[in-house]
């Protein structure tokens, strides 16, 4: 077990349960009267019973004491029912056996985003990532520190010998190490690569030679755009409780209802819970005890089975987009094939201004793309874009990039 008080954060050092949570446990002595909640009481709720109908047709109904403890407050880790449940998907999914203690259902991945850094990351401690990062993480990390570690991104994903090779520079010239390396393994956004068996290996290598933790953001996993196997996971690799790995329902079943899971060392996810203490509580028990209903009434043989049916959507766009771009892009723009995610990462000519091309054709050509600047902790990248294939169809994908080609056959005529 790793010493989890000397890398906590100063704001996270020291944060104690909330003593009324505390008291949770005298509740359940028999014949207890409790005086001492604040819960309000179920017989005043509006609902009487919820129906949900699915798109297979099956149909499924919260309703008696589900209902009320969907209503009600929760604990702050994980609805119970669901808890069981995901303990149940995790293994299945990754051969990774929680406990219960290991788990926390969270607001998507975006609270975890936001709540390592939280923890770990006082104002001048680094983060390692690949550039180009996901913008959503960007964003959640430098609301506590500015430094990072940035090394980047090729076909088999994060370069770890650059990673090696910097976190040894840092260690040979005695400087701070990062609290953590953050990395996308699966359908990476917005790169569209995955992380080679190899690099897993090496990461996890590297982050016990230099002793740091690991963030593995993964919700692209199960998004899978051909039949190669899913690779097994950071997490699954971690002999040492070094890995949080976070796990995401919005790409494979509904991402309003922002939930998904954290998971890793019990010390550090009890960290999460006091923090979700303080925050917001528990994620919505509501949204907990949907999802629940949804494995248990459909089982996890139909929702892999409903994900596998989306993935061969999502794989007809990508087909669509790869074909599009062979077709109208110039040789000189370079891409990869996406074998999961929603994403291709275009990489120009280094003279192109991918900025420049949107704000001055886009509204004339009326096709749009994400200029890379938004991926990076400095504003580098400018002659790459991001270009998602999730939400047209087939032809408009073919047409969007014939016009995308024509916008940057117009940009290497200006910069020439
Ligand atoms: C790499 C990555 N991480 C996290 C998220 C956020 O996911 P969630 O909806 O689970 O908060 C996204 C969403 O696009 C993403 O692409």
């Amino acid at each position: 077990m790793l010493d989890l008080k000397s890398r906590l954060a100063d704001r996270a050092a020291g944060k104690e349960s909330s003593p009324i949570r505390e008291l949770l446990k005298y509740m359940k002595i028999e014949d207890m009267i409790s005086l001492g909640g604040g819960y309000p009481n179920p017989d005043t709720f509006v609902f009487d019973r919820v129906d949900v109908r699915f798109k297979d047709g099956s149909r499924s109904s919260l309703e008696g004491s589900e209902l009320t403890v969907a209503s009600q407050y929760g604990a702050s880790d994980a609805h119970a029912g669901l808890r069981d449940e995901l303990i149940a998907w995790h293994r299945g999914k990754d051969g990774v056996e929680l406990d219960a203690s290991q788990l926390v259902v969270t607001n998507g991945s975006q609270e975890s985003l936001f709540i390592m850094p939280y923890l770990f990351a006082n104002p001048d401690d680094s983060i390692a990532l690949s550039e180009p990062a996901y913008p959503g993480a960007l964003s959640a990390f430098k609301s506590f520190t500015k430094h990072f570690v940035s090394v980047p991104l090729d076909e088999s994903g994060m370069d770890t010998t650059a990673l090696e090779n910097e976190l040894g520079r840092i260690a040979d010239a005695g400087g701070r190490l990062p609290k953590f390396i953050y990395t996308v393994p699966s359908g990476h956004n917005p790169g569209g690569v995955a992380l080679s068996l190899p690099r897993r290996e090496h990461m996890m290598r590297i982050a016990q030679r230099f002793d740091v933790l690991v963030l593995e953001d993964d919700p692209y996993q199960l998004v899978k755009l051909d039949d190669s196997p899913v690779l097994p996971s950071l997490q699954s690799m971690d002999t040492e409780g070094r890995v949080v790995r976070l796990d995401s329902f919005s790409k494979i079943f509904a991402p309003g209802l922002r939930i998904g899971y954290a998971s890793g060392p019990p010390e550090i996810i009890r960290q999460f819970v006091l923090f979700k203490q303080s925050s917001n509580l528990h994620t919505s028990t509501f949204i907990q005890a949907l999802l629940h209903k949804y494995m248990t009434s459909a089982g996890h043989d139909a929702f892999r089975a409903h994900i596998e049916k989306n993935c061969e959507f999502y794989r007809a766009n990508r087909d669509a987009m790869i074909q599009g771009a062979r077709e109208f892009l110039p040789p000189a723009v370079t891409f990869n094939v996406p074998t999961e995610g929603m994403f291709i990462w275009f990489v120009l000519p280094e003279a192109c201004d991918a900025r420049r091309m949107v704000d001055e054709q886009c509204e004339e050509r009326l096709v749009l793309l994400v200029p890379g600047g938004a991926f990076s902790t400095t504003g580098a990248l400018k002659n790459c874009m991001r270009a998602s294939f999730s939400m047209v169809s087939p032809e408009r994908i073919r047409e969007g990039m014939k016009r995308f080609g024509e916008m940057v056959g117009s940009e290497l005529e200006r910069s020439h």
